[in-house]
């Protein structure tokens, strides 16, 4: 990646918006797709169907060779599951995780949804995390540094007892899916990356992801899934923020978030 951050134009922002915009709503068809009896395949189909449908391409499909438009990853799967023939079932929790392509910029978010009635811990485990956005969002502001949003997502996810990931980090966005900065979700020790200013016109991700147990993660043979060792449950929740000169602004918000 390189290291340059882009600060993105007016005219760049309102195409951001747009591809933004486009990327919330495949996130929204894929919760509704989450039910009983489907596969992972199915899911990735109707958001692939929609991204496409909006005028968009699914910038996931080909990216360093993946093979789908979507990563789902279920249970103790973090990120980066490759939808297939596993049938979602009562009980499981389900990542969706997507980018779109819309005018040459890039919208990028996820969310972890429950297939049914679901246990009290993993219900305990999607809220958490998705509420460890916000918390880090809070600190998205021009004059603070980077490894702020990431602090206050490791401390509050903490107190919780559950644990960050490392191993992968949120990222700046744009043209390019990732682009610089890094976006830890932790505090890195001191003076391991770069920790830049936030200064209005950055657009990153902001990407808590989070396991029940420990942060420890592998990945399967398949080259692609990241599940936790310890096979303890795993959550992720992700926008797309815009850096401003006041509050920041979510790109990917829809009614459902
Ligand atoms: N949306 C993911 C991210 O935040 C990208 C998935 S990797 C891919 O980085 F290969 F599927 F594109
Ligand atoms: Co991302």
């Amino acid at each position: 990646m390189s290291e340059t951050i882009h600060i993105k134009s007016a005219r760049d922002i309102e195409l951001m918006r747009q591809a933004c915009k486009i990327t919330a709503g495949a996130r929204s068809i894929g919760r509704q797709a989450v039910k009983d009896g489907l596969t992972t395949r199915q899911i990735d189909k109707a958001v692939h169907e929609f991204i496409v449908k909006s005028g968009a391409v699914p910038s996931c499909l080909g990216y360093e060779g993946y093979p789908a438009a979507t990563c789902i990853s279920v249970n103790e799967e973090v990120i980066h599951g490759i939808p297939g023939r596993r049938i979602v079932r009562n009980g499981d929790i389900v990542s969706i995780d997507l980018c779109a392509t819309y005018k040459g910029f890039v919208g990028d978010c996820a969310g972890t949804y429950a297939c049914g009635e679901v246990s009290e811990e993993a219900r305990r485990l999607m809220e958490v995390t998705r509420q460890a956005f916000f918390e880090g969002l809070r600190y998205a502001k021009a004059g603070n540094r980077i490894f702020d949003i990431g602090g206050a997502v490791q401390d509050y996810v903490e107190s919780f007892g559950f644990s960050v990931v490392r191993d992968f980090v949120g990222h700046g966005i744009g043209r390019d899916m990732h682009e610089a900065p890094e976006v830890p979700n932790y505090r890195p020790s001191h003076g391991r990356r770069p920790n830049p200013r936030l200064v209005p016109g950055m657009t990153i991700c902001i990407e808590p992801m989070v396991c029940a147990g420990d942060w420890h993660v592998d990945i399967l043979r398949d080259g692609w899934t990241v599940v936790t060792v310890d096979r303890s449950l795993a959550a992720h929740y992700e926008n797309t923020v815009l850096i401003t000169d006041g509050e920041p602004e979510i790109l990917t918000m829809a009614e459902d978030l």
